[in-house]
C-alpha cells in the first residue's frame, strides 16, 4: 500500500532513536511512544534505542497525555507520563526515525523538515502494521471509548513491526 520506508543504516555501536509524532502529543504518539518504551525494555534493548514523541501543534505543551488515553492504555499495561511538546527543528539531526501518524502529521514533518536528509527520516507509522492494514492511525480526540482502544491496536500491531525490522536491519 505504501512506498518502501528507508531504513537507518547499521551502525551497531550508536543508539537507534525513534520519535513518534503526531499533532497534539497528547493521544496517539505518546501511546505510541509508551508501547514501544514497553516493548523495548521487555526485549532488554532499552540501551540501544531511544524513544520520544512530539506533536505539530503546540497547543498542549507541558500537559500529561489525554486522561482517556492513560486510562485505555492503563488497562493494557501501560503507563503513560510523557509531557506534550512541539516538534522542534533540532529533531531532525537528533532521530533516526521520525513516525507520523496520519497523512497531515506526513505532510507538516515533510514542510518543517531542513533538508532532504531529513525528509528520508519521515515514515508513516502504519507502514509497519502486519496483522492489521490501515492508511492511518484515526485521531481519537472527538471519539468515543472504541476510538481509544481501535488506536491502542492499531499502535501495537505497528510497534511490533517496528521492533521486528529493527531487530532484523538494525540491531
Ligand atoms: P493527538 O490527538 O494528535 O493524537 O494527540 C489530538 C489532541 C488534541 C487535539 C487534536 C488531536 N486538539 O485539537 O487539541
Amino acid at each position: 500500500m505504501h512506498a518502501p520506508h528507508p531504513f537507518p543504516t547499521k551502525e551497531k555501536t550508536k543508539k537507534l532513536s525513534l520519535l513518534f509524532v503526531c499533532l497534539g502529543n497528547i493521544c496517539r504518539s505518546p501511546a505510541a511512544d509508551g508501547i514501544m518504551h514497553k516493548r523495548v525494555e521487555d526485549e532488554g534493548l532499552s540501551d540501544r534505542i531511544t524513544i520520544d514523541s512530539a506533536g505539530t501543534y503546540g497547543g498542549h505543551a507541558g500537559g500529561l497525555p489525554d486522561a482517556r488515553m492513560r486510562q485505555h492504555a492503563m488497562r493494557r499495561g501501560y503507563e503513560l507520563t510523557h509531557r506534550a511538546r512541539r516538534v522542534e527543528s533540532s529533531d531532525f539531526d537528533r532521530f533516526d526515525m521520525i513516525l507520523a501518524m496520519d497523512d497531515s502529521n506526513y505532510d507538516d514533518l515533510m514542510r518543517l523538515a531542513p533538508d532532504v536528509a531529513s525528509q528520508k527520516k519521515i515514515v508513516r507509522m502504519v507502514s509497519f502494521c502486519t496483522t492489521t492494514h490501515w492508511d492511518h492511525v484515526p485521531d481519537p480526540y472527538y471519539e468515543g471509548a472504541s476510538g481509544f482502544e481501535k488506536v491502542l491496536d492499531i499502535l501495537e500491531d505497528a510497534c511490533n513491526g517496528l521492533l521486528t525490522e529493527i531487530k532484523n536491519n538494525r540491531l
